[in-house]
């Protein structure tokens, strides 16, 4: 038996226009999904999942497509199962076993469908502890490239690397198409405010698929959160290695550019009220700056404050479950 686990994510900025080749930057943060794997020797899998989305599930089945009947939202409990049956499929593969069942036990501090890259993380720790399960040892950067794949297959094509490359290496990344890096970010003061829902990625992205194909002003705000990126990245880069004191002014420059991202994945049609009312909660309680993290259509948002304003404000909100602070885990996919 192995348990391994891996940190979810959220974006400085970038998420959605990095479909299409346009750089992003998102960052580990110290939630993690744990999985737990045992080989079993019949070829079937038994799922127990828990999380903060799901009450906690039991499924056994045979991975031939019969739905399982679970007290859950059948979208969250679909969305689950296709992510572990897709890093079984990886597993199997990466071990040359394609017959092998196992008994899987996911336990994650991420909420599922929300913007935290929790499925990311169940797939690069999935991949990792079901493979060491049957003796093979991947690099990082081969998680990182199966989880990939596993993504890509079950949002149907339309799954850029950020997520798991940030899942499996952890810290501050930055994608654009295949090319994957980490890079050096000072320590953010992210503040995560949760209205207890969850986005359709798949869909969302269609949505934007679209729009883009439909207006050329809509491929052009997807280019503009390019450019909005690049300025980011350059802010990042002039504040590590630099006096410590310039900290604050790049946390406003930085806070100002999720403030534009933010405007720009609204007018493509991924946020929602619940986002916007925490998006503006965190700007009145004096926030550098504040934007929905991932998919969008519900699930969370980021915002940068390093008083305690922010997260007392989200408290108060309403369509806000939970406002708490997180910080950049450098960690990324480790055997427990
Ligand atoms: C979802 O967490 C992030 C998106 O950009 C999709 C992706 O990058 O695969 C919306």
């Amino acid at each position: 038996m192995i348990t391994a686990s891996a940190p979810g994510k959220v974006y400085l900025f970038g998420e959605h226009a990095v479909v299409y080749g346009e750089p992003a930057v998102p960052c580990a943060i110290e939630r993690r999904a744990t999985v737990t794997v045992e080989e079993r020797s019949d070829g079937r899998l038994r799922v127990h999942a828990e999380d903060l989305s799901l009450d906690g599930f039991t499924v056994e089945y045979s991975g031939d497509g019969e739905t399982p009947d679970v007290d859950v939202s059948p979208d969250l409990v679909e969305a689950a199962i296709g992510y572990v049956d897709a890093a079984v499929t990886q597993a199997r593969d990466a071990a040359d076993a394609s017959d092998v069942g196992f008994d899987i036990t996911v336990d994650s501090e991420i909420p599922l469908g929300a913007g935290l890259g929790s499925s990311a993380a169940v797939v690069v720790a999935g991949i990792d502890a079901a493979t060491r399960e049957l003796g093979v040892e991947l690099s990082v950067e081969e998680i990182a490239e199966r989880a990939y794949r596993a993504e890509y297959e079950v949002q149907e094509g339309q799954a850029s690397r950020a997520d798991t490359f940030c899942s499996a290496t952890g810290g501050a990344v930055r994608v654009e198409g295949d090319d994957c890096r980490s890079i050096d970010a000072p320590d953010l003061p992210f503040v995560i405010g949760f209205d207890g829902g969850a986005g359709n990625t798949g869909r969302l992205v269609a949505g934007v698929r679209d729009l883009r194909e439909r207006y050329p002003f809509a491929a052009d705000t997807v280019s503009t959160i390019g450019d909005l990126v690049r300025q980011g990245e350059r802010t990042l880069t002039e504040a590590t290695g630099s006096d410590p004191n310039a900290v604050p002014d790049v946390v406003e420059e930085l806070g100002t550019l999720m403030d534009f991202n933010h405007g720009l994945l609204s007018a493509l049609g991924v946020s929602s009220r619940s986002l916007d009312r925490m998006v503006w909660a965190a700007r009145d309680a004096g926030a550098h700056g504040a934007k929905l993290t991932g998919a969008g259509g519900g699930g969370c948002i980021v915002a940068l404050d390093p008083t305690d304003e922010t997260e007392t404000a989200l408290r108060f909100t309403p369509g806000c479950e939970a406002g708490f602070r997180a910080a950049l885990d450098t960690e990324g996919v480790c055997v427990e």
